[in-house]
């Protein structure tokens, strides 16, 4: 198999950690972005101690020049881009009637005006090389909505307009570009959520779990591997059978 550079954004989070282990067991080369030096510093010496080294950019994805400059680090570092994986998001969960515009836009700027930020800086040396592979992490509430999440489902949803978009642009530079919704995954995301709602979020789920990271990052792998070239535009949902719409 081919040793590529992968970005994974937002690696420091729960299913971040698990996609840029994953890729690295897969031996390719792993960046991620950080804003928070010292606390990506402590990240990076935990995944050394397990035996994994990964390259680490400042930058905040919400911010169109700072995701510019977290690229150009990581070809520094690294070489060019071929892997991206637009993972980084947020949630500002409230109902709609109290939700304020910077809920509203912090959410759509992190989770969506990210894939625009990143991907923008990536998407030309792919289309030289002629040869790449884009994964968005969107979300089972993109798909199907969910109550207090009106920021986050039209930005989950929005990332797969996305997929499309650039799934038909890039189709003949080697380029796919696919969509992962996970369900509900056992990370700080979902564990922030009062214990009572997440008991009755897993009675939703028919596989009578929430996700684990590895079960998303698995996905990622899938797409980027050699093999998935003729997989384009495709939305991949992981959710325990929670959601099943086609
Ligand atoms: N957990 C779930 O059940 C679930 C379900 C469906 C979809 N998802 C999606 O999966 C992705 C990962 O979620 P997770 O559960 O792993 O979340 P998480 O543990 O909260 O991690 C989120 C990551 O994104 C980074 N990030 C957030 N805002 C950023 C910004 N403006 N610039 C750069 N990095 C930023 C965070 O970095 P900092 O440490 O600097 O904050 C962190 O590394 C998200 O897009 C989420 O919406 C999650």
């Amino acid at each position: 198999m081919t040793a590529r550079v992968a970005l994974v954004t937002g690696g420091t989070g729960g299913i971040g950690t698990a996609i840029c282990r994953h890729l690295a067991q897969l031996g390719h080369k792993v960046a991620t972005n950080y804003r928070d030096e010292a606390k990506a510093k402590a990240w990076q010496d935990a995944q050394r101690k397990e035996g994994f080294e990964f390259a680490l950019a400042r930058g905040d994805v919400a911010d169109p020049a700072a995701a510019e400059a977290m690229v150009r680090e990581v070809e520094k570092q690294l070489g060019p881009i071929e892997i991206l994986v637009n993972n980084a998001g947020i949630t500002r969960d409230t109902t709609f009637h109290k939700m304020n515009a910077l809920q509203w836009q912090e959410v759509i700027a992190t989770n969506l005006g990210s894939c625009f930020n990143v991907t923008r800086p990536v998407i030309d040396g792919m289309r030289e090389r002629k040869w790449g592979r884009i994964v968005q992490i969107s979300s089972i509430n993109g798909q199907k909505g969910q109550y207090g999440q009106a920021n986050y489902a039209a930005a989950k949803a929005g990332m797969h307009g996305f997929t499309i978009s650039l799934a038909q642009e890039n189709a003949k530079f080697g380029i796919t570009v696919n969509t992962v919704s996970p369900g509900y995954v056992g990370t700080d995301m979902v564990m922030a959520v009062p214990e009572d709602v997440r008991a009755k979020i897993v009675a939703q789920i028919p596989i009578g779990r929430l996700g684990e990271p590895d079960e998303i990052a698995y996905a990622v792998g899938f797409f980027a591997n050699e093999q998935a070239r003729w997989i384009t535009g495709a939305n991949l949902a992981i959710n325990g059978g929670q959601y099943m719409g086609w």
